[in-house]
């Protein structure tokens, strides 16, 4: 089967017809082994690089989300050839073939990127590289999200950029005839910004140097290392400096993405706050730069045991075992924050069972998520009966010890991890917790209701209201 565009809008699709659902405690412990679906941020990227790739590059385990999905058929758009290998079945490999660096063509039509802002920012990047038109434009929440932390930046290489104002999507980009190395601080701690900047030097002659105050996310690098490219990695202080020799020939090679550990993080705090529940989660992402929320939840008191630790396609990847405990508040520093930006809604939710005060500091960048996820995770705690504050970029949760009172409606505000986070802390909060709308969830965790409800036995828990 080739690939022939994204299967839902979610303008057209979820906007009108808005899932909700109910969490309610299960009838007993949480249990079983599970994996979770493929890394979203290695799977955006095991797309982009295989079509700027000469030959064939097989996925593995890439993640089926809508989120994907949009790069998927971007990459197609610009003349990638992209197939799933249906004959597997369930968890099929995707097989892409690349175009090589600088080999992309004009789309014949607007790009749309539905949700996901890392495909936004990621592909601005290639785009801006390229010596003809594009224009990108996606759902109401990202056509919200601020692009001029990429754009402001990719201009001088020589691009040019129109958009709606305060450089919001829609967006028309028209790269350079010969695109000029970069040589950048990015302002905002943001994997996005950096790889976005990253992918358009991949496409300059000589060599681009971003560097970053803050270490985030390094699976570009690893990923511009595995298929080819010269990249050379300096820590400075707590940053990076990334230099990369642009205009190499990339090769095609077999990517295996793991399971999600953003995605790991729902079943997994759930595992924690749901009493006399153990689960285990195998095939799991482990590289260090996404796993502060594990050593924020150990440092709660977590019963957490990372087996079996192993390296993949140059990503850490273990199996993960959770077993319900009594948690603790804690104070997480804000140098913490890259290393767990997604899962501060799900931590805050974890936080509100605690005893004692959680403060989450510098959280600046979660107002400009898919939602503004510092106020919305401060309201979905607040309707089901937490004490919560925000105080400037921090967020402060009060745990009592004990549960929540729960019973409140959360609104998602088109936010996949919002709706997830709510879910949870329905699943062990004293009254049911309802949701306005789950349909957002399959940008990054199809299967999520499914897999959850399989943990809690026979009698769902997870239930349409
Ligand atoms: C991502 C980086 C993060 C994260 C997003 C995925 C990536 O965004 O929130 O879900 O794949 O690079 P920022 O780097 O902009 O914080």
């Amino acid at each position: 089967m080739v690939y022939r565009g994204a299967m839902t809008s979610p303008d057209t699709a979820a906007s009108p017809r808005p899932k909700p659902l109910v969490a309610r405690r299960p009838a007993g412990p949480l249990a079983g082994a599970i994996t979770v679906p493929g890394d979203k941020s290695i799977s955006h990227r095991a797309l982009m690089f295989a079509a700027l790739a000469i030959g064939e590059t097989r996925i593995k385990g890439l993640l089926e989300g809508e989120d994907v999905l949009r790069t998927a058929a971007a990459m197609q758009a610009l003349g990638a050839t992209i197939s799933r290998d249906d004959a597997q079945g369930e968890g099929a490999d995707w097989l892409v073939a690349g175009r090589g660096v600088g080999g992309l063509a004009e789309p014949g039509d607007v790009l749309d990127m539905g949700n996901s802002g890392t495909a936004a920012r990621l592909l601005a990047g290639v785009l801006a590289a390229h010596p003809f038109l594009s224009v990108m434009t996606g759902d109401a929440s990202l056509r919200r999200r601020p692009m001029r932390r990429v754009t402001d930046l990719l201009v001088h290489g020589g691009a040019t950029f129109l958009s709606r104002e305060g450089g919001r999507l829609p967006l028309a980009i028209r790269g350079p005839a010969e695109p000029m190395p970069l040589a950048v601080t990015t302002p905002v701690p943001s994997a996005q910004v950096k790889s976005a900047l990253l992918l358009f030097g991949l496409h300059a002659p000589g060599v681009t140097v971003v560097e970053e105050k803050e270490a985030t996310r390094d699976h570009t690098e690893a990923m511009l290392r595995h298929f080819g490219a010269h990249v050379a990695v300096e820590e400075v202080g707590a940053g990076r400096r990334i230099a990369l020799r642009g205009q190499p020939e990339l090769f095609a090679r077999d990517v295996s993405v793991p399971g999600d550990p953003s995605s790991a993080a729902f079943p997994l705090v759930a595992a924690l706050l749901v009493p006399g529940s153990r689960v285990t989660i195998r095939d799991l992402g482990l590289n260090p730069l996404r796993t502060g929320l594990l050593t924020t939840l150990m440092e709660m008191g977590a019963d957490i045991a990372v087996a079996n630790r192993r390296e993949q396609g140059g990503e850490a990847v273990g199996d993960l075992v959770a077993s319900h405990a009594a948690l603790r508040g804690v104070d997480v520093p804000y140098e913490r924050a890259p290393s767990m930006i997604d899962e501060y809604p799900v931590l805050a939710v974890a936080a509100a069972f605690a005893h004692g005060t959680t403060r989450m500091r510098g959280l600046a960048e979660l107002r400009v998520k898919e939602s503004d996820r510092l106020a919305a995770t401060a309201a979905l705690l607040a309707a089901n009966g937490a004490r919560v504050e925000i105080e400037g970029d921090d967020l402060l949760v009060h745990g009592s010890g004990r549960p929540p009172a729960g019973g409140g409606m959360v609104e998602t505000h088109m936010d996949h991890r919002l709706a997830m986070s709510a879910l949870v802390l329905g699943l062990a909060a004293e009254a049911p917790v309802a949701v306005d709308d789950t349909s957002f969830i399959d940008t990054s965790f199809p299967g999520f209701v499914g897999l959850m409800n399989g943990l809690a036995g026979e009698t769902p828990a997870l239930v349409a209201p």
